[in-house]
């Protein structure tokens, strides 16, 4: 809570890119969100250190980032848009989290198991500590709600019991956050292999669509999109997952149920409905591009928000840092 309004906090790592995926899945509702409560959002720049990453490059995505998140609707004026790295608090308050985390509950996280097999060469401390950093960004605000998925649900569950746990050592200090489980968002599968979540790492540029893709190119990767060998347009997860996949994609634009579309392709082969499908995205995403453009080619004026989102972060994380630094008994100046 601050002042009179419930905090929800979210947070993404710049890697990969942002997909069509995560925009119906996630932003829109997280659009929505931020309507009705105080939201704050950063761009995880310290957390993807724990993979090695092109210096030039990786500055160059997390500002391209930050301005497909305002092309998709986020407000920088009524949200709070920073990157975590321009708020040392951050990095402050993990190391505090730390002392008061235990090994085991961090090797047991099911994502250090993963990434510590993909990554056998790198198994750095930094991976093991993810999920501290990760408490520390949610904590430093006081976040009421959380929107996670599946995959972030364990490290929410370890932020819960960190601040529990430093709440009943000293005196209420951290909000104790929820995870915000609002009318889902769809889940959107890769457009080549559809048993899989469309996925931002994904290697495959033909398996996702970025929501910064040229119309061209978004028309090209549903045309190669995976169906399968009927010729019927219908929805079945298990025996025409492609198909389904499509018809969600689709049901999500045009906000029309999945069995009205089936009956409007009814008789209708692949190739008109995969056009279909494309020119709907296109349409969907030209306001995002054209939005984005427009951010990324006035760097200042991009700039100056994250700049404005940094100050504003800071302000609450300092607060919270201080009253943590005095409850652990470090010296006041
Ligand atoms: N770990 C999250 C992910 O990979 C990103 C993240 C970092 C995050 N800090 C957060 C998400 C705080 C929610 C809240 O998706």
């Amino acid at each position: 809570m601050i002042g009179d309004k419930k905090v929800v906090y979210s947070a993404v790592q710049p890697t990969g890119v942002i997909t069509l995926g995560n925009y119906l899945g996630a932003l829109k509702n997280w659009v929505k969100l931020s309507e009705e409560y105080l939201s704050i959002f950063s761009i995880a720049d310290l957390h993807a250190l724990t993979v090695r990453q092109v210096p030039a490059e990786y500055r160059e995505r997390a500002l391209s980032f930050y301005a497909q998140y305002i092309a998709c609707g986020l407000d920088p004026e009524k949200s709070i848009m920073y990157f975590q790295s321009h708020v040392h608090e951050h990095a402050e308050l993990a190391w505090i989290l730390n002392c008061f985390t235990y090994i085991g509950e961090l090797s047991r996280m099911t994502q250090f198991k993963d990434k510590s097999a993909k990554h056998q060469d790198n198994i750095n401390a930094g991976l093991l500590d993810y999920p501290v950093l990760m408490a520390a960004d949610i904590l430093l605000y006081q976040a009421d709600y959380v929107p996670v998925g599946v995959d972030q649900k364990q490290h929410l569950e370890l932020t819960r019991d960190i601040a529990i746990r430093f709440n009943n050592a000293y005196s209420p200090t951290f909000t104790v956050p929820e995870p915000y489980i609002g009318q889902a968002g769809s889940k959107i599968f890769s457009l080549q292999d559809p048993t899989k979540k469309m996925s931002k790492s994904d290697p495959d540029a033909n398996a996702t669509i970025s929501i910064i893709d040229s119309a061209d190119l978004i028309m090209k990767k549903f045309k190669r999109a995976v169906t399968d060998s009927d010729s019927f347009v219908s929805y079945d997860e298990e025996k025409k997952p492609g198909v389904s996949n499509l018809l969600t994609i689709l049901s999500c634009i045009t906000g029309k149920s999945i069995d009205t579309l089936v009956n409007e392709f009814e008789g209708k082969g692949y190739a008109d409905f995969k056009q279909t499908v494309g020119e709907c995205v296109c349409e969907e995403l030209k306001p995002v591009r054209e939005k984005y453009n427009e951010l990324i080619n006035n760097k200042d004026y991009l700039y100056s928000l994250i700049k404005q989102g940094a100050e504003s972060a800071h302000f609450i994380a300092q607060k919270t840092l201080r009253k943590v630094y005095k409850k652990v008994g470090l010296t006041q100046i």
